[in-house]
């Protein structure tokens, strides 16, 4: 039986019987600033099993380890180069996944084989007392069955994983809404294997360059350098169609051509009158990413209550936070895009 744990008005001591329950090898749902995870024992291979199982996770796709407190890090990973230890001493605690060279504590199912891990630190402080009062490192991918859109809040989540898990803790909605940037660090040079709130300005303005992954806007095949590039993901059930351009009249225009019957918009807040559909959801403000960012995997999964016969979005400027966000809804909508 699953036990939810509400959090939402504060954290209580029911933490610790949480924490026990991952120290023990079960599985915990719990908050993080972008998104729920779904966590384990990082250093307990059957725990970590049951997570791939959980999701319906392809074994080759390695989970991320979350740690409480930096002193961790060099227990589960080795050969820290500076450009490497000066990522780390700015962006954690905080929405950021660095790729380092594991130790052998690391079991091989956590990295799926590789020879690397991908280390975070939430800045979130259920997440970080959840990780105190278990007392190991947690492995943790987003708590979503593989291919649907990751989860931020109970709500969406509960009915995927109830059963399947010891506690769910109920955090409220997360802050940031996409999940943590993913970084490794190649020949002395950041690049980012997938975006999100710590973007590549905020990565330069710290070590002074950055690179991004070929494959953040397109499907990717054969030998990549992350293996979760590959896979569907954060797809609504329905058929879904991705539409951007900077001029806002022609943005409208293109949405409404497109538009058949009973076809659901995901869009700006501004733009509602000006398009003609069943219904129409509202994603943000124009300009707004972090709004943007917060709301839309909530509206992906909200989206196919009305079993539309399409799901247009309306996407934004690659630009910023607006990169991660471009890097969802392309994956969303399966590379169906018309735009620039
Ligand atoms: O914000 C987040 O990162 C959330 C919260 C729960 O912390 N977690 C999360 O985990 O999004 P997950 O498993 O859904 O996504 C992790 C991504 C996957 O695309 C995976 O392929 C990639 O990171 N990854 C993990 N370990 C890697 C490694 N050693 N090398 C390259 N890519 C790796
Ligand atoms: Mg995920």
């Amino acid at each position: 039986m699953t036990k939810i744990i509400d959090f939402k008005e504060g954290i209580t001591e029911e933490i610790n019987n949480a924490g026990k329950a991952l120290k023990e090898g079960k599985l915990v749902i719990f908050p993080t600033e972008t998104v729920y995870g779904i966590g384990a024992n990082a250093l307990d291979s059957k725990a970590c099993e049951n997570i791939f199982v959980a999701k319906g996770r392809a074994s080759d796709n390695p989970l991320i380890v979350h740690i409480s407190n930096i002193n961790q890090i060099d227990s589960l990973v080795t050969n820290i180069n500076p450009v490497e230890q000066r990522l780390i001493d700015t962006f954690m605690p905080g929405p950021f996944t660095l790729i380092l060279k594991k130790k052998d504590v690391i079991p091989s199912i956590v990295s799926a084989n590789l020879d690397t891990v991908g280390i975070r630190m939430p800045d979130n402080k259920i997440a970080h007392d959840l990780i105190e009062a278990a007392g190991v490192p947690i492995a943790a991918p987003s708590a979503n069955l593989s291919g649907k859109p990751s989860g931020t809040r109970i709500e969406d989540i509960k009915k995927e994983f109830e059963g399947k898990v010891e506690y769910i803790i109920d955090g409220g909605e997360s802050k940031v809404g996409l999940e943590s940037t993913v970084v490794k660090v190649i020949d002395n040079i950041p690049t980012i294997l997938r975006p999100g709130k710590i973007t590549p300005e905020d990565i330069i303005n710290a070590v002074g360059v950055c690179k991004i992954d070929d494959n953040i806007f397109r499907k990717a095949t054969g030998v990549v350098e992350s293996p979760g590039m590959k896979y569907k993901h954060y797809a609504p059930v329905n058929e879904c169609l991705l539409i951007y351009f900077d001029d806002i009249n022609k943005l409208a225009e293109e949405v409404n051509k497109n538009i058949k019957d009973k076809t659901v918009v995901i869009g700006y807040n501004e733009l509602e009158d000006k398009i003609n559909c069943y219904k129409y959801l509202k994603h943000g403000s124009i300009n707004n990413y972090e709004e943007i960012s917060h709301n839309i995997f909530k509206l992906l999964r909200e989206v196919d209550k009305y079993n539309p016969d399409l799901i247009i979005i309306m996407g934004v400027k690659k630009v910023g936070l607006g990169i991660a966000i471009m890097n969802r809804l392309i994956r969303s909508a399966s590379y169906n895009y018309i735009g620039e």
